[in-house]
């Protein structure tokens, strides 16, 4: 399909989507006071002083009337965690504000909450722009948190990362102190506060740590050896022993086979029941703990977590590769 300057729509469309944005959602309040919200990823600033943002509009959109008439409107850049409203606001003249406690702003703007910026504006001037209004605004009042922001990217939502070197150079200026923000204070930290709640529950059943990793390892690689099971997780200082083995064993959660010196230990149906049993329940506990993260955030902290397991890997066998598939050293 082409444009009447020739382009080809669909390409010029797609060029464009490589200029990764944030995402915003723009209010109002239209001639009868209802609130009025589109998202738009056309914003950018334009003039610090006197303080000045625009976005445009397409003609085509059922909010163009409420904001080309609107005195004042607000725009809300939007966190990682409002995927889900921004595609409450993209989709055309539905009731977007229904269920949302929204706060009134300068002429009335309606202010939602969770953005990462919310910026307040006097409408101060309008342009053409083709099948666009481009409205221009004087900034009021602003305020900001340190929510990471949502992100655009070539038509889908992404997560913003932030370079090493800018980390580094924020840690270098800082005194050489033991920091709140130290990677392995917070992975620490948040892994005991984590995994103390999975051990509450293998109190309840009377189990240990290296129990429940020989368990839970065993529910992949049901048959291991002693040394096997211990070689997986050795990166976590817990180490099983034949004895708690052979203790899982007379529970009925075990049995061994093979050489009296050399067994292989194999899940009976008890055994992997409560394994089963405690992985759904450390399952919830995940998604108790994510809950107040938004699924972008969940994910990125996967992906940062991968990497970071992945850049510092000294060689450690992978839980979910089984023994004979590994590569031989
Ligand atoms: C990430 C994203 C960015 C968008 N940016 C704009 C924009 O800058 N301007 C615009 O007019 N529409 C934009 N849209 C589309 C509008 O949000 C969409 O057409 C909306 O349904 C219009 O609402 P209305 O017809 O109720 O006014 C965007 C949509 C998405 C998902």
């Amino acid at each position: 399909m082409g444009t009447a300057s020739g382009f080809d729509a669909r390409a010029f469309r797609s060029a464009l989507g490589s200029f990764t944005t944030g995402v915003t959602i723009v209010t109002t309040r239209d001639r009868d006071g209802a609130p009025v919200g589109i998202t738009a990823n056309s914003f950018n600033s334009v003039s610090l002083d006197p303080p000045m943002v625009l976005w445009s509009l397409a003609r085509s959109a059922r909010s163009l009337a409420s904001f080309a008439n609107a005195t004042h409107w607000a725009v809300h850049i939007l966190s990682a965690q409002q995927e889900a409203l921004s595609n409450r606001f993209a989709k055309s003249g539905s009731d977007k504000f229904a269920g949302l406690a929204v706060e009134a702003g300068h002429g009335g703007a309606p202010l939602l909450a969770g953005c990462a910026a919310r910026l307040q504006c006097r409408s101060a001037f309008q342009y053409e722009g083709g099948d666009h209004l481009i409205l221009v605004g004087e900034v009021l009042d602003f305020d900001s948190c340190e929510l990471p922001p949502l992100v655009f990217q070539s038509g889908r939502y992404a997560f913003a990362a932030r370079r090493a070197g800018q980390l580094s150079a924020a840690a270098d200026a800082s005194p050489a102190i033991w920091r709140e923000d130290h990677l392995g204070y917070l992975l620490g930290r948040a892994w005991f506060q984590f995994y103390g709640r999975i051990r509450a529950r293998l109190d309840a059943h009377g189990l240990s740590d290296a129990d429940y990793f020989a368990l839970t390892t065993l529910v992949l690689q049901d048959g291991a050896s002693l040394e096997g099971l211990n070689e997986v997780f050795a990166y976590s200082g817990v180490a099983a022993s034949r004895e708690r083995l052979q203790d899982l064993a007379v529970r009925g959660l075990l049995e061994t086979r093979g050489a009296h010196d050399a067994p292989r230990f194999h899940m009976t149906e008890a055994g992997r029941r409560l394994t089963l049993e405690l992985i759904a329940a450390a399952d919830a506990i995940e998604a108790d703990a994510l809950q107040a993260c938004g699924s972008l955030e969940a994910e990125a902290l996967r992906h940062s977590l991968r990497h970071l397991i992945r850049s510092t890997d000294p060689g450690l066998p992978d839980l979910w590769t089984p023994d004979s598939q590994r590569a031989a050293p």
